[in-house]
This record gives C-alpha cells, sequence and structure tokens, in this order.
C-alpha cells in the first residue's frame, strides 16, 4: 500500500476513533506496542496542565462528549482523507533552520487590518459550542480575550454576536453563511456590523448535503433524545441558531446558497461596510477573482475537509494563493494547523495570519475555557521555539527561504 495512503489511515484510526480498518488496527498496535516499550505509560491526564501538546485534546474530547457531539467535531466528507491530508501535509515542507541570528528576544506579533495581535494565530469559526460545553462561545470568547486573540464567530453558534462580543471584550469577526434570501444575508450583517463586528467572513466553500459519513456513523451511536437542542431532534439551523432570531426565515431554504457567483460578491461588497473576507478558497483564479471584485483578505481553507474530499491540503493550496493575491490584500490560512511548526511553515508559505478550528472546540469540550487557553498557549509556546531555533526572531522574518519540499514523500 502507498506509504502515504496508510499514514493517512493510520492517523484517521488513532485520531478520529471512529472508524477502525483492520490493516490499519494491526499497523497502530505494532506502533502502540513499540512506543510502550520506549518509554512508561504516562498517568492519565486529568487537570489541563497535565496535557502536552494540542493532539491530546482530541482523546479528552471525545471522552468528554457524546458521539454524536464528538462526532461533529471529528467528521470530514466520504472518507475523511481531507481531514487527515490537511495535517499530515505539512510533512511535505521542512523547515531551514538557519544560525546566527541573534534570538534572544522574540516577537510574534502581527497586525491585521491595523489591529495588532500578540500572535498570527487565531481562533476560526466552529459552530455549536454549546454542543461541546454549556459556556460554549462564551468561553472561547473569554479564553480570546484573555488571550488577546482574534475570534471569528459562526453564523450558526449557539450563541448570538452581542454577548460574545462583550465576553471576548472586543469585537470579533463575523462568518456569514448567507442563506438563500437576500433580505436574510442583509439581517445577519447589520446586525454584526451592529455589534461592532470589523470583519464580515463570507464563507464561500458550503454546499448543501455535504457526506459527513463520520458524523452520520456516531449519531447512529448515540440513542439520546436531543429535543433540548434540537428542533424535533433535527438540524435545522435556519430555525435554531440565534444570529436567525428575529429574522423572517421563510424564505430561505439553505443557509449556504449554491449560487454565490461574482455578482453575490459584488452585491455583498456593497452591503459590507467593514472588512471583507471570502474563506475556502484554494485556487489561484478564486483570489485572482475575489480581490478583483473588491474582497479585503482571503482565507485559504476546505472547512477542515468537512465539506467536499478533494484530498488536496491547504498547506499545498497556499502557494498559488498567495502568487495570485501577491501581497495585494492579507492572505490566512486553517486546516490541520496542530504544532507551531504548521503555523511557522504557513507563514514561511505565505499566510499572514493562520487559524485553527477543531483544537479549539477540543479543548472546549475537555475543560472549558481552559481548555481553549491552554490549546492557544501550547501553540504559541511551540510557534516561539522554531522561530527561535530558526534562526527568526519576528515573524518578518520567517521567508520563503525557511522552507524546503521534503523529499520523503
Ligand atoms: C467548523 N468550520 C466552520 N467554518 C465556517 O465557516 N463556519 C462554521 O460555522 C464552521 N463550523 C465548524 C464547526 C466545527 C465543529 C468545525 C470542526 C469546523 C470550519 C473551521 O472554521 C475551519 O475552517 C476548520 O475547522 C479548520 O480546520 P481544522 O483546524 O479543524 O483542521
Amino acid at each position: 500500500m502507498d506509504r502515504s495512503l496508510l499514514q493517512c489511515i493510520t492517523r484517521r484510526a488513532v485520531l478520529g476513533g471512529l472508524v477502525i480498518l483492520p490493516v490499519v488496527a494491526a499497523r497502530s498496535l505494532a506502533d502502540t506496542a513499540q512506543a510502550a516499550r520506549a518509554a512508561p505509560r504516562p498517568p492519565p491526564v486529568t487537570t489541563v496542565d497535565q496535557v502536552l501538546n494540542v493532539m491530546e485534546f482530541e482523546a479528552l474530547a471525545r471522552d468528554a462528549l457524546p458521539p454524536a457531539h464528538f462526532g461533529y467535531i471529528a467528521t470530514g466528507a466520504d472518507d475523511d482523507f481531507t481531514v487527515v491530508r490537511n495535517h499530515d501535509a505539512f510533512s511535505h515542507y521542512e523547515i531551514r533552520a538557519r544560525r546566527f541570528v541573534d534570538v534572544s528576544r522574540l516577537d510574534a506579533s502581527r497586525s491585521v487590518f491595523g489591529v495588532t495581535w500578540p500572535t498570527p494565530i487565531y481562533l476560526s469559526a466552529v459552530s455549536s459550542q454549546r454542543a461541546f460545553h454549556p459556556d460554549g462561545e462564551l468561553g472561547t470568547a473569554r479564553a480570546a480575550r484573555t488571550r488577546s486573540m482574534l475570534m471569528m464567530l459562526s453564523t450558526v453558534a449557539s450563541t448570538p454576536v452581542e454577548p460574545v462580543t462583550e465576553a471576548r471584550g472586543a469585537p470579533v469577526w463575523q462568518q456569514l453563511y448567507p442563506t438563500d434570501d437576500w433580505t436574510v444575508t442583509e439581517g445577519i450583517v447589520r446586525r454584526a456590523q451592529s455589534a461592532g463586528s470589523s470583519a464580515i467572513v463570507l464563507t464561500v466553500d458550503s454546499m448543501p448535503n455535504r457526506n459527513n459519513e463520520t458524523l452520520t456513523r456516531a449519531m447512529k451511536a448515540d440513542t439520546r433524545t436531543c429535543s433540548a437542542c434540537h428542533i424535533n431532534n433535527s438540524h435545522d439551523r435556519l430555525h435554531k441558531a440565534p444570529m436567525f432570531a428575529g429574522l423572517d426565515v421563510s424564505r430561505a431554504t439553505t443557509i449556504s446558497p449554491p449560487n454565490m457567483t461574482p455578482v453575490f460578491l459584488d452585491q455583498l461588497r456593497t452591503l459590507v461596510s467593514v472588512k471583507l473576507l471570502v474563506k475556502g478558497v484554494v485556487t489561484g483564479e478564486d483570489a485572482a477573482l475575489a480581490v478583483a471584485h473588491g474582497v479585503d483578505g482571503v482565507i485559504v481553507s476546505n472547512h477542515g475537509g468537512r465539506n467536499e474530499e478533494t484530498l488536496r491540503a491547504t498547506i499545498d493550496c497556499l502557494p498559488e494563493v498567495a502568487a495570485a493575491v501577491g501581497g495585494r490584500v492579507p492572505v490566512l490560512l486553517d486546516g490541520g494547523v496542530r504544532r507551531g511548526t504548521d503555523v511557522f511553515k504557513a507563514l514561511a508559505l505565505g499566510a499572514t495570519a493562520v487559524g485553527i478550528g477543531r483544537p479549539q472546540a477540543w479543548g472546549l469540550a475537555a475543560f472549558g475555557q481552559p481548555g481553549v487557553e491552554a490549546v492557544i498557549d501550547i501553540l504559541n509556546r511551540e510557534l516561539l521555539q522554531i522561530m527561535r531555533q530558526a534562526g527568526t526572531p519576528t515573524l518578518a522574518r520567517i521567508t520563503r527561504e525557511h522552507v524546503v519540499a521534503s523529499t520523503w514523500r
């Protein structure tokens, strides 16, 4: 079997935990046995300060959540290979560490649209966070506040923009699912702008009826009746998400219309008075088109592999998008970011800032606000570590010269 495919399946079996393939079980058991011989078994993690790295939060989240809610976080599309590749593809790039640089003072701060953040890492939109912890988006917002992080709020969050902004103590970016009714689009954008949102982020990679088999399987394993949070046990977000409350959604049939052409972008551009970004771009052509239609930023994303099974990792899409944009607007990236070295590589390949999705949900599920804070702290610590090692005391010093294509594929 192809080595990368084997790795891919193995990681899926170990990390996702919802799909176990026989061939993989043998391989991962052997790995586990080898690892067990090499190191004494650590005590089980019970407090947040015992967690060593971001990936460990995934297993803790799985233990903390009912199957369907964990399945909602974990799921990709079809066989989940794009989810796995998003992370594994970071190993396509190696870091060229430079010596003879004074790295006694490190500065990871980054300015985006005139606001300076202490880190280039941001919290990407993750919907329905009360399914992961009773504090939901408020817990995440409080973590973002203590760590001065940029937070993007989902349209289909379980808490609306006003209390989240208050908990964050600063404006959040509002992710936009526009629906197929323009009056609803207007309602969401105006509400977010009134709440102080400094950017609207249009998600362009969502299509109705995506094939989330891992979620479907997990829901079958979950026998609870969920009428407290689900209307008639359904996932009808148009009638559930509080950002739609007060709007007439009777003509809307989907949160993501399948006919978002450049005409829609132009229409939205005239409506949005703050910064407008598009999230879900994976080609240079679309990035150039979006910039030509007036967007202020492009986010390289495939929705964490949740929407379509392209098998194309976002880090592999980044170079062509960055080239097409040519520095005219910021290019952000999310997908599979689990280590500070992943952040470093994305910055080296042209990203202005780097988003995380699942890790914040894992941290929230496992420990609430302190869990999200720990995820942020671990990634920031690892980023500073590799900046020091690679001889890059500031983010501006991280360039294309600091990465090289791996020959290990
Ligand atoms: C998401 N993501 C997402 N994106 C978006 O534009 N609107 C949304 O409402 C959501 N909701 C959501 C829920 C959950 C549970 C996950 C895991 C993800 C996608 C998210 O913003 C981001 O693009 C990916 O999660 C990044 O990949 P990683 O970090 O999860 O690998």
